[in-house]
């Protein structure tokens, strides 16, 4: 089972991968559990800043495993099933709220039920060569397990109807004009991508961090006022974690000027 995910922490990123690269990375109800237990024990470690969600091989993830996650699992009955649901989603739910900001670095395949940890992941950074689809039409399913309301919070209602009505998978640069992802690059640059990209989120105040990405999904559904109360809540919820953080950053540019907020992060 520890097989299924592999991760190591370097200069204080989690590099988390999935780790079936003969099954193309697909999600079995054993790597979900697993996978769970490995977000467990990164996410309050003091040497990880960031986590970064990747595949080993060809695949990030060719989504759900249809033999041992709707076959193998429905044959024993409805209570094994909603279990697995119950393994998959919520550490996918566990993701989008994870304590520390995440990055997707998408680097194959992306399938189906792949949606649910790439959506959970705060950013997304693909290869060019990557290939996403909800294949789910092509074997004659609606794409569940949220694949179907990631793809309308995240692109246009034309684009996300073609994708899941047509089943065509689109490379990492359509991904990227469509805004499934932030940006693709050609596969020899992303991890450093990734790797420059996590630099940055290590510079930023890590309690500012969490609120900040917990704001952004949380404000999306909120009516402006509802969120503007929201906001002012989590900041002064934010403060008591951590009274000193912003005193300082205002310090460091009014009174030291030593930085400066609007090109890069104060001196922690
Ligand atoms: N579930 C179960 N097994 C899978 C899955 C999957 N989702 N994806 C790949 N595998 C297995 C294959 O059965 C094969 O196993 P085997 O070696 O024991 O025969 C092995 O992984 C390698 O797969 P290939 O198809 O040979 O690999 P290839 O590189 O040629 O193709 C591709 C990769 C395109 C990803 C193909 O495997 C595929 O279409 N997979 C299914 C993608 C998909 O539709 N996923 C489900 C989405 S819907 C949902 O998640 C709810």
């Amino acid at each position: 089972m520890s097989d299924t995910v592999a991760f190591d922490v370097v200069d204080g990123i989690a590099w988390v991968r999935f780790n079936r690269p003969d099954k193309r990375n697909c999600m079995s109800p054993t790597l979900n559990r697993r996978m769970m237990e490995v977000l467990d024990e990164l996410e309050y470690r003091q040497d990880v800043g960031v986590l970064v969600l990747s595949g080993e091989g060809t695949a990030w993830s060719a989504g759900m495993d249809l033999k041992e996650y709707f076959r193998e699992t429905e044959a024993k009955g409805l209570g094994a099933t909603r279990q697995a649901q119950r393994e998959a989603y919520g550490w996918w739910r566990r993701l989008r709220w994870y304590q520390k900001p995440t990055i997707a670095m998408v680097n194959g395949w992306c399938f189906g039920g792949g949606y649910g940890p790439l959506y959970a992941c705060d950013l997304a950074i693909a290869s060019e060569e990557a290939k996403f689809g909800l294949s789910e039409i092509n074997w004659g399913i609606l794409p569940g397990g949220g694949a179907t309301k990631v793809v309308v919070d995240l692109i246009p209602l034309r684009d996300a109807m073609y994708h899941a009505l047509t089943g065509e998978a689109i490379d990492g640069r359509k991904a990227a004009e469509w805004r499934l992802v932030n940006e693709a690059v050609p596969a020899d640059q992303l991890k450093d991508r990734v790797t420059a990209l996590a630099k940055v989120l290590l510079e930023k105040n890590p309690v500012a961090l969490k609120a900040t990405k917990d704001a952004v999904r949380r404000v999306k559904e909120m009516t402006y006022d509802n969120a503007e109360d929201y906001l002012v809540r989590a900041q002064e919820a934010a403060n008591s974690y951590d009274n000193d953080g912003r005193k300082e950053g205002i310090r460091q540019f009014i009174d030291e000027k030593s930085y400066k907020p609007g090109l890069g992060a104060y001196k922690r």
